[in-house]
């Protein structure tokens, strides 16, 4: 043993995905609809939204809130690991996805257990009670990732579990001078959750997993 990591390269990420239940025949026609229709293909892919569905079954999920719905594949993954009476609620500020959205999640075997909540992260979290929620995911602006989290705190019981995509800031997070707008946001989010991630007073035990763009995976204390 060593403490060294194995140096993962793409062909890992291949094999992985390879290895892992991809897209059923439903979110891949979600999928190809949603670009037909303009909407960018910027959704977790099938080994995250694998790993996130073993995450919620380990913690016993059946409240669920995602923010950023973009065109519902992942909020309708989600639901899919729930138990009978189980609830994924999405927030999601675009309206055009959104409808997109809940046009599909109509469609799917898992119609009774999403609702798309229209609006702004930033709005609808503030109104949500203490403790309701098992997991939350963020998938939004990433100038608000500060905020839900601080938020999450409060909604997450203890034990609960919080996902936040996009820990290596799509592919940027080294890059000296990063093209994509948000890459700061996520870096400065990055070192707060590291700083509140360890030692006994902290409000999460929480890991950078380096799957898709890198999740953040923490549980509630
Ligand atoms: C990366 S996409 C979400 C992908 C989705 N979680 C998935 O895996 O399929 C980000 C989404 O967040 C939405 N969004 C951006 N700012 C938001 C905000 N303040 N509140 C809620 N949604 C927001 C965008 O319109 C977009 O649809």
């Amino acid at each position: 043993m060593s403490d060294a990591p194995t140096l993962v390269s793409s062909a890992h990420f291949d094999y992985i995905a390879e290895r892992t239940a991809g897209d059923d025949a439903f979110l891949a026609d979600l999928k190809q609809a949603a670009r037909d229709a303009g909407i960018p293909p910027i959704w977790v892919n099938a080994a995250q939204l694998s790993f996130m569905q073993v995450l919620l079954k380990l913690v016993g999920a059946r409240e669920v809130l995602e923010v950023g719905t973009l065109a519902g594949s992942t909020a309708i993954g989600l639901a899919r690991a729930l138990p009978e009476g189980g609830r994924v609620r999405t927030v999601e500020l675009e309206p055009k996805h959104a409808s997109f959205a809940e046009d599909w999640v109509a469609r799917s075997d898992v119609a009774e257990r999403v609702q798309v909540i229209r609006g702004a992260g930033q709005d609808v979290l503030p109104a949500l009670p203490d403790g309701e929620l098992d997991a939350l995911f963020l998938d939004a602006d990433k100038a608000g990732y500060v905020d839900y989290v601080e938020q999450g705190r409060r909604l997450l019981r203890p034990g609960g579990l919080l996902m936040v995509d996009n820990a290596f800031a799509f592919g940027q997070l080294f890059d000296d001078t990063p093209t994509d707008r948000e890459a700061g946001a996520v870096r400065a989010f990055n070192d707060r959750m590291a700083s509140q991630a360890h030692g006994d007073d902290a409000p999460f035990q929480a890991i950078i997993v380096p799957l898709g763009d890198g999740m953040w995976v923490g549980v509630r204390r």
